[in-house]
């Protein structure tokens, strides 16, 4: 069973190729980042209008490189939410206009519940493309490179998956622990009060002024030779073991008096081991606090598989703290090609919805902002 992926809850619009639930047979990201970057984060209007321009000639580019045309698809399957609603709906219309021209099943899928599923997602490097829009490039786009996936090699040599496991969601938009039961069976355990562990990022790179998104600059100022993470003394908020959720504002805020004390952004940028130190310092904080209530979430649940999504699970920090973890538990990253926003893990999860939308496409199917894990 082939099913056909789209991804446009945010800044990347994505289409996806998915065999019987796992077997990627190709995914493709357009990033608009550099449209987002001269405002310094996501701008809901230039997104829509940017998923608008890419996404039909993603889809006819996607299906042309597998030789396919819509009528051998078994399904078409998009984000929901949640999500920006005007770029939701942009992905939302076209599968339903799809879906119904084709008469295949429409299967909507929760964004967080996607990113909890692409730990089982498997395909080879060539099948994952990225591109790079430009904001004033007519053809659209202007960088495109590979990004690799998980090979079935490289699956036998991690540690199974399977359910119940506990999944951390960390992203932009999304700080969760959930008790994963079934694909799409969830009991949230915890979610953040305030900012997003990746929002959280992209605001401390915002203070240093070093660019957007943030998540992927710390990260590689902080793993820069020499680095010292324990230098500056930052908050980890709500650690108490009775302080389940999350909480990043507090920390960001620490972080943005840190900077003052050091003279501001530009002197703390003139001195790479400071710059380096406050990046790795707020790192760890934040790394901390994900790992050990990952952990104790763990044991409440009495489960010793984690897995780890989202964007921020690219984090270099965060990859290297849990491997510590490893030997009492068992931990799960996805490749980063299926870590940020993709539209194969949409497929994937799609798959295993697949009897609750037999024959059925819901033309009267909204695009909703915020929307619970199902449960
Ligand atoms: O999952 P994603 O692509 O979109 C949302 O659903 O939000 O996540 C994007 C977030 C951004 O905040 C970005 O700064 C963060 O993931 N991110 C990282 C890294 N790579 C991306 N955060 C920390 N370290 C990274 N290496
Ligand atoms: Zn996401």
């Amino acid at each position: 069973m082939i099913i056909l992926g789209i991804e446009t809850s945010c800044d990347e619009t994505s289409v996806a190729l998915v065999q019987d639930g796992r077997r990627v047979l190709a995914s493709h990201i357009a990033s608009q980042i550099r449209i987002h970057q001269h405002w310094g984060g996501v701008v809901p209007e230039l997104a829509s209008r940017a998923h608008i321009k890419m996404l039909l000639p993603m889809i006819r580019e996607l299906l042309d490189s597998q030789n396919m045309q819509v009528s051998d698809l078994d399904a078409i399957a998009c984000t929901q939410g949640p999500g920006l609603v005007g770029a939701l709906l942009i992905g939302l219309e076209t599968a339903k206009s799809l879906a119904y021209v084709s008469g295949k099943p429409l299967i909507p899928v929760h964004h967080v519940a996607a990113h909890l599923y692409a730990p089982f997602l498997v395909s080879t490097d060539t099948a994952c493309k990225v591109t790079m829009i430009s904001p004033d490039d007519e053809a659209g786009t202007d960088t495109v490179h590979t990004a690799k996936g998980q090979t079935l090699a490289e699956l036998a040599d991690m540690p199974p998956l399977a359910y119940p496991y506990v999944g951390l969601a960390v992203s932009g938009g999304h700080t969760s622990l959930a008790l994963v039961r079934e694909p799409s069976k969830f009991e949230l355990l915890a979610e953040t009060v305030d900012d997003a562990a990746g929002e959280a990022f992209d605001k401390v790179a915002k203070l240093l002024e070093l660019g957007y998104p943030g998540g992927p600059i710390v990260d590689r100022l902080a793993r820069t030779e020499g680095t010292n993470g324990k230098r500056y003394d930052l908050p980890r908020p709500m650690m108490r073991r009775d302080q389940r959720d999350f909480s990043f504002s507090g920390l960001k805020t620490a972080t943005s008096y840190l900077i003052r004390d050091l003279g501001g952004p530009e002197a703390v940028k003139a001195d790479p081991q400071i710059l380096g130190d406050v990046c790795a310092s707020f790192q760890q904080a934040v790394v901390e606090v994900l790992l050990t209530k990952a952990r104790r979430a763990m044991d409440t649940a009495g489960v010793k598989q984690l897995a780890i999504v989202g964007g921020v699970a690219c984090n270099g920090g965060l990859r290297a703290g849990a491997a510590r973890l490893l030997g009492r538990y068992s931990v799960v990253f996805p490749p980063p090609a299926f870590c940020t926003d993709n539209a194969a893990m949409v497929a994937g999860l799609a798959y295993h919805l697949r009897d609750e939308h037999v024959g059925k496409i819901n033309l009267s199917l909204n695009a909703v902002a915020s929307m619970p894990l199902p449960h």
